[in-house]
């Protein structure tokens, strides 16, 4: 019997993000429990509906959608990311959606509680609803199963600025939080986010070669994406797919190099949404400070072919 992996979602859909919930959805070994649509690459009401797009696409409409964060912890306004993801946040797609119904963020609790150890959080997107699930439900989070983020550059330049990564410079104090107080924490950071990137004309076979409910949407989604990262990093055969990296080392975790350490995230100045670990070989540990698994190296190729097998629903 095959032994299906809960996964709960929180993302911003966005490109990359849709591509991740998109392989979710294809995954014979996934049960999406539920999404939480946050703000991030896009407004979180456009979020709702591209989820609702998604959703609509696979016929999972029995999925629950969940109303995440709107803005940062701090209060203030967010950006959006249209250039690099589209005016609706799917390449120039305009989902043919009204805003869903959806449930209130407390149901992001139920589940927690229905799924216990068995739930898996993949946070792909800002860590403001991840943070006040830290918050509010300090007690049940800590009974969940493990919690894998989209986060981080250690060492290696920012995409945001040229120390911080997008989803951890989106709300650093958020950030902050889960990395001093979040345990069974796994960073997937833009050390091999970056470097997910596939080959155009992988894509283009991805594609051609498919016949799930997502067909239609690939290559749309992926040429602007791609075109918006062009013209950041001329020459790229692609652009990064960030978010599906998370699902691929859940469910291939021996793709993956990991290291254990703990997170220190900054918060303000220059240096705001840089996140730090000690990797020296003797590393000087804080007291009272949780440790937390960073991925920091992986196999592409399999990565890539593991991608084109679950996309192609062969
Ligand atoms: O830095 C990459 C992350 O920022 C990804 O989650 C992408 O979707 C954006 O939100
Ligand atoms: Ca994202």
């Amino acid at each position: 019997m095959i032994h299906l992996r809960k996964v709960l979602i929180i993302a911003d859909p966005g490109v990359d993000d849709a591509f991740a919930i998109m392989y979710a959805l294809l995954h014979p070994e996934i049960e999406v429990v539920g999404i939480v649509a946050e703000y991030g690459n896009v407004s979180q009401e456009i979020a709702l509906r591209n989820t609702a797009y998604l959703l609509q696409l696979a016929g999972r409409t029995n999925i629950p959608i969940i109303k995440g964060a709107d803005k940062p912890l701090t209060g203030t306004d967010p950006e959006f990311f249209f250039d690099i993801h589209g005016t609706h946040g799917l390449g120039e797609i305009i989902p043919p959606v009204q805003t869903p119904a959806h449930d209130p963020f407390h149901k992001v609790y139920e589940l927690i509680h229905t799924y216990g150890r068995d739930l898996n959080i993949i946070n792909l997107s800002r860590f403001t609803s991840l943070a006040l699930t830290f918050i509010q439900a300090e007690s049940n989070i800590h009974k969940t199963g493990n919690v894998y983020v989209m986060g981080g550059a250690f060492f290696v330049p920012g995409n945001r600025t040229p120390v911080a990564e997008a989803n951890v410079y989106g709300d650093p104090q958020a950030a902050k939080i889960v990395a001093a107080h979040g345990k069974n924490i796994t960073f997937v950071p833009l050390n091999i986010s970056n470097r997910a990137v596939i080959p155009l004309d992988t894509i283009k076979k991805v594609a051609i070669e498919n016949d799930t409910p997502f067909s239609k949407i690939i290559s749309p989604i992926m040429d602007y994406y791609s075109t918006q990262y062009e013209s950041i990093i001329p020459g790229i055969d692609g652009a990064p797919l960030h978010d599906v990296t998370l699902f691929s080392y859940l469910m291939n975790p021996e793709y993956y190099k990991v290291v254990e350490r703990q997170v220190k995230v900054n918060t303000t100045g220059p240096s705001k949404g840089l996140t730090l670990a000690d990797f020296r070989p003797a590393p000087e540990y804080i007291e009272d400070y949780p440790m937390h698994s960073i991925i920091i190296d992986f196999d592409k190729e399999a990565f890539t072919q593991d991608f084109v097998k679950i996309m192609t629903n062969r």
